[in-house]
């Protein structure tokens, strides 16, 4: 029997050494500390043990860190490979993956009616909803998302297939049970008093799994679908738990309309009046919200959900995420599937840029779209703050837990024909506008294979 002495499990009790689980990283790594600068570490070392990150360091740093972990897994990465943090989806409706790729012919309001919910719907049952959560959630551990914030539906039991399979494929997940109280089919709504029994219900459930990789998330769909009332208790439970918030938020003009109706406020101001606006609260889209907003929400430490193809595919409206950060309010990138029709955010990482571009034609010439180095920093490091869980995830530093995704760009049969050797910025510049799953060879949760080799 041997007793880990390193920093982060030095109490822990191994019975053989070859139990200790230690990987050592060779090779060029990527990451962000801020926006505007991706950091590139060529010919690097990292290590990881018990699920954490404890070195990273240059190639002459290797010889020590394999002595003193002799039994270490080694894996070296190839030229045409870096090392990257694991992409965060900070927007996801799993019960939607079904219709990806449908639907696209109506506005926001009229597709909920039309596909979205009657989807949904569909969730009732077990059998189907183990189909779908598992594919999803393999789907997009596939395209490198080792964090997902989903949307479930209002069935709290089914609603736990999701976790189970998160925890199953081992993806980092927030799953939000969804409220639903108003302007909903009579067969996929709620009463008052059965949304917040179901979502005490359904937060122990998930509690009960005992697992770190997953955690309830309060999940009023949106403020058409709940009223303050509603809200007011929500933002109960949510103190009782300490727990984060997803919802949307002024997304099309339609909705922002029967908002202001509804409520007699502003958007933004609704939800702040239901106690919903807190440094633990992501609002997906965006799009239309005012100066004044955007300074409540910066004040709140409020975060956006970037959503780029699902505002176009809905025809929604372009966010100007420019305007966002310059507003000091903290911004991810989501697929918004079903909206968006990809479960994948390196899509997500050029179709931000794209809108970007796109937006600049409008501007004059101080206005700067945005780069390849910002949206990888959405999609990771940003992400993760977004959620809350910045000192876990979403970039490498000794500390963290090691949720990472080796990529290559010289895969054959894949989108990429590679001919000359590229630098690493590079490497990551053809990862953003060019790649797929194809590209993704590993993916790594809390230090365990979730994708390739022997993981599945
Ligand atoms: N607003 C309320 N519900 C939804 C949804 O499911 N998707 C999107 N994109 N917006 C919403
Ligand atoms: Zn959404």
């Amino acid at each position: 029997m041997i007793t880990c002495n390193c920093a982060p499990c030095h109490h822990f009790v191994v019975f053989n050494a070859m139990a200790v689980n230690v990987q050592i990283f060779t090779g060029t790594f990527i990451h962000c500390k801020k926006i505007d600068e991706p950091e590139v570490i060529e010919d690097g070392v990292m290590v990881i043990h018990c699920q954490k990150i404890v070195h990273i360091g240059d190639s002459s740093t290797y010889d020590k860190q394999r002595k003193s972990f002799p039994t270490a897994e080694i894996i070296k990465l190839t030229p045409t490979q870096i090392l990257i943090p694991g992409l965060i989806d900070t927007h996801i409706h799993a019960p939607q993956y079904p219709n990806s790729g449908l639907g696209y012919d109506k506005p926001l309001l009229e597709w909920l009616t039309a596909y979205t919910y009657p989807t949904e719907t569909l969730f009732k049952e077990s059998a189907f909803a183990q189909l779908v959560y598992d594919a999803v959630v393999r789907k997009t551990i596939a395209h490198g998302t080792t964090t997902a914030a989903y949307f479930a539906t209002i069935f709290k039991d089914t609603n736990l297939l999701l976790a189970d399979a998160c925890i199953k494929n081992g993806q980092r997940a927030f799953i939000g049970k969804v409220n639903m109280i108003t302007l909903a089919p009579k067969d996929y709504i709620e009463t008052r008093e059965s949304s917040i029994a179901d979502t005490k219900q359904f937060i122990k459930d998930v509690y009960a799994k005992k697992s770190d990789l997953v955690q309830p998330i309060i999940t009023p769909r949106f403020a058409l679908s709940v009223d303050t009332e509603l809200m007011l208790d929500l933002a109960d439970i949510v103190e009782e738990f300490d727990l984060n918030i997803q919802t949307h938020i002024s997304e099309n003009k339609e909705e922002i309309d029967q908002v202001k109706k509804a409520y007699g406020m502003g958007y933004a101001e609704a939800y702040d009046n239901a106690r919903l606006l807190t440094p633990k609260t992501i609002l997906a889209h965006g799009i239309y919200l005012e100066d004044d907003e955007l300074k409540l929400l910066e004040k709140k430490g409020t975060s956006i959900s970037h959503c780029p193809s699902s505002n176009t595919l809905l025809k929604s409206g372009m966010c100007d995420v420019r305007k966002i950060l310059k507003a000091k309010v903290k911004v991810g990138l989501g697929t918004d599937v079903a909206g968006g029709a990809q479960p994948s955010i390196i899509e997500a990482m050029r179709k931000a840029i794209e809108v970007s571009t796109c937006i600049s034609f409008g501007k004059n010439c101080c206005y700067q779209p945005l780069n390849y180095a910002e949206v990888f920093y959405l999609a990771t490091l940003g992400g993760a703050a977004a959620l809350g869980i910045e000192e876990k995830v979403g970039n490498f530093e000794v500390g963290k837990e090691f949720d990472a995704v080796i990529v290559d760009m010289d895969v054959k049969n894949s989108a990429v024909d590679y001919f000359k050797r590229c630098t690493p910025l590079e490497l990551l510049q053809k990862f953003i506008f060019l790649g797929d799953d194809r590209n993704v060879i590993n993916v790594f949760v809390q230090g365990k294979k979730v994708k390739g080799g022997d993981s599945h």
